[in-house]
This record gives C-alpha cells, sequence and structure tokens, in this order.
C-alpha cells in the first residue's frame, strides 16, 4: 500500500470515527510529548543553551513564517500527526507564557532540543534532562486539575497520546564525542543504558496514569549530514557503522517495548520506526520528488561549526526546502517529516 493510500484510508477511518462517536473536535483529547529537538516546539527558547532555533531561516514555512524553536523550516512529524487528529492548535511548549489556563487542556510539550535519554547528554548541551521534564510533567498534572477539575484532567490524562522522541542526541552530541563513555561502554552497552531508562520512563509515567505512548526509533544516524561530515572521512554514502548502532539500538527499543506490553495492563505503546522509511528517502531521493539528501538545505557545506546548526549568518540556505530531505545538518525538512508522518499513520491507528 502506497503513502497516499494509507493516507485516505488514514482520513475515512477518521470520518467514520468522527461520524459514529459524534466527537466535535479532535481524536484524543490531548498530546504530551518529551525528549530532543526532533519534538522541541520552543521550549529551548527559555532557557541559557546554544541549542536554540527561534531565528530566521528557521520556520520559514511555517505559519506565518514564524521561527517558534522548532528545528525545521516547517512542521515536525508530531505537528503534522496532530493535524491528522484533528487539532486546530499545538499543545504549547512548556515553558512558554502560553503553557497556562485552558491552553493546557490539550496537552503540553516538555521536549528540548539538545536532550535524551541520558541525564548527562542534556547537561552537557544545557537542555532540559529527561528526568526535569518528568517534575514538569507532574507539575502540569496539577496545574490540569486546577484548570480542568479532577474528573475530566484524570480523563485527559488517561486518553492523551504521549509522544517520546530521544536518542539521537545521546550519540551524535554524548557517545560519540565524549571518551568517559565510548571508552568506558560499547555502543551496544550504551543502547542498553539508554534503553534501561527509557523502560524506566514509561513504568513511571504509566504510574501516573498516562497508558497510549508513541516512541520514535533512531532515525538512520549515518545518514545525517552532520554525522557524514564529521565521522564519515570523506568517504561517500551514509556512514554504515552508526547505522548499524542505531538499528541495534532499534532492536533493544523493540524488545523493551514488547516486554512493557506484557507487564503493564492496559498500555498501549507504538514504536514509531522512523529508520526505514528515512533509510529509503535518503536511498533514493528522487523517487518521492527529493532532489539532495546528503547536505541540509540551511548551514552546512563542508565546514561545520561548534554548534553544527542553521543560523540567520549561514550562507547559502536553499531557495526550495521541499526538495531537500534534510533542512539542517540534523534534521528533516517538512517535506521529508510530511512522508515520515504518512509511513507512520498505519502504526498510529493502535493509539485511537
Ligand atoms: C521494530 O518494530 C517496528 C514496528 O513493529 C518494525 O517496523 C521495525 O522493523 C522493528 N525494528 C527493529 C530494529 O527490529
Ligand atoms: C519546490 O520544490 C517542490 C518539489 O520539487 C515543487 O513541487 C515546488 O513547486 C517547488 N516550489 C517552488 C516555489 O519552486
Amino acid at each position: 500500500m502506497n503513502m497516499s493510500c494509507r493516507r485516505v484510508m488514514f482520513l475515512l477511518v477518521i470520518a467514520f470515527a468522527l461520524g459514529s462517536k459524534g466527537y466535535s473536535q479532535s481524536l484524543v483529547p490531548a498530546i504530551i510529548t518529551f525528549g530532543d529537538s526532533s519534538v522541541d516546539v520552543g521550549n529551548n527558547n527559555y532557557i541559557p543553551t546554544l541549542f536554540k532555533a527561534n531565528y530566521p531561516p528557521y520556520g520559514k514555512d511555517f505559519i506565518n513564517h514564524q521561527p517558534t524553536g522548532r528545528f525545521c523550516n516547517g512542521k515536525l512529524v508530531t505537528d503534522i500527526t496532530a493535524d491528522t487528529l484533528q487539532f486546530t492548535s499545538y499543545a504549547p511548549a512548556y515553558l512558554s507564557p502560553q503553557a497556562s489556563g485552558k491552553n493546557l487542556l490539550i496537552g503540553a510539550n516538555f521536549a528540548s532540543a539538545g536532550g535524551g535519554y541520558d541525564d548527562q547528554t542534556s547537561t552537557l548541551n544545557h537542555a532540559i534532562p529527561l528526568s526535569q521534564q518528568l517534575q514538569y510533567y507532574k507539575e502540569y498534572q496539577s496545574k490540569l486539575a486546577q484548570v480542568a477539575g479532577s474528573t475530566k484532567s484524570a480523563s485527559i490524562i488517561k486518553d492523551a497520546i504521549y509522544v517520546l522522541g530521544a536518542g539521537s542526541g545521546d550519540f551524535l552530541q554524548n557517545y560519540y564525542v565524549n571518551p568517559l563513555l565510548n571508552k568506558a561502554y560499547t555502543p551496544e552497552q550504551y543502547s542498553s543504558i539508554l534503553v534501561g531508562i527509557f523502560s524506566s520512563f514509561i513504568k513511571t509515567m504509566y504510574g501516573l496514569g498516562a497508558r497510549k505512548f508513541g516512541v520514535t526509533s533512531l532515525p538512520p544516524l549515518g545518514c545525517l549530514p552532520l554525522a557524514r561530515t564529521l565521522f564519515g572521512f570523506h568517504g561517500k554514502g551514509c556512514v554504515s557503522n552508526i547505522n548499524t548502532d542505531a538499528q541495534q539500538f532499534n532492536k533493544k527499543l523493540n524488545s523493551s517495548a514488547a516486554s512493557l506490553q506484557k507487564q503493564l495492563p492496559d498500555l498501549r505503546l507504538v514504536i514509531f520506526d522512523i529508520f526505514q522509511p528515512l533509510y529509503d528517502l535518503v536511498k533514493n531521493p528522487s523517487s518521492q520528488g527529493f532532489v539532495e539528501a546528503t547536505r541540509g538545505c540551511c548551514g552546512t557545506g563542508t565546514v561545520e561549526t561548534t554548534v553544527f546548526l542553521c543560523n540567520p549568518n549561514s550562507p547559502g540556505t536553499c531557495s526550495n526546502a521541499s526538495q531537500y530531505v534534510f533542512w539542517d545538518s540534523v534534521h528533516p525538512s517538512q517535506a521529508a517529516n510530511q512522508i515520515l508522518a504518512d509511513a507512520l499513520v498505519l502504526a498510529g491507528f493502535a493509539l485511537i
């Protein structure tokens, strides 16, 4: 079944659900998000860190061409998913002034660029550690109870979709560049540590009332322009040992998810495999109308700076990001995110 066919099918199912259940709005009450720059919608605007995306040309294809803190020219996969679920606005970044009152009813976003499963990754990058994101979530629960009342807030907490997107930074911005880690652990051992943190996180969230989780796998890390530049030694193609590490992590993540599913009654936990669709896109960009998959549209050429990402002084930002798989040296463009979101639609059924 091809992508657009999947989307049509999905929309039909949604239309049916809306018609039969008489929902007036979105298909789930709220989306609550944790993780790194793949899902951060602007928390880092409010903390002192180098990992920020609240300036042009970030957001140039977003609503009103606004840079928001999203590491993309436009929408993230999670934004596109929220659109599909019929949300008319996006859950606010928890540290933003918008995260108050009724806005909290559709969820909140706790993610922080530069962060990861490993709190040390976040500390190194001055991002919000996952453990702190969890503390914020507890605070969110009490604020939500004040806004919605205890009965309604309990049902929002139970029926919300919880999205977790992390792990890339743990490898690219910590493990591979941190001798304290890569001398002490093999990539496989480090993966086990990260997946252990993932598992405790899900258990803690379950204990707090969350039931439906969508967790992204690692992307093909070795195909990101950053990895090609830093670790590719000017070879052509993706860095295969890094992709192997990512797949090994993904395998462990899958088995941990399966075991959690057995242990925790009523848990619905879906792993969104973004490795394969992104890998396919990088290998064969023209099949989906893309022309460039090895460089980001913004800010990366042969010379990388400390922050690696694009900034207002990056020369030569491409004119049409829709033709690029990557927006900057790490993050897919909105056009690529659309392809990923389409690829995840069927898996997402399980959460509705
Ligand atoms: C993990 O599970 C997903 C969804 O079931 C599957 O598509 C993917 O191939 C699995 N990945 C690995 C590395 O086993
Ligand atoms: C940008 O590229 C896409 C994909 O190739 C194409 O469909 C679109 O028309 C282009 N937009 C502009 C303004 O050139």
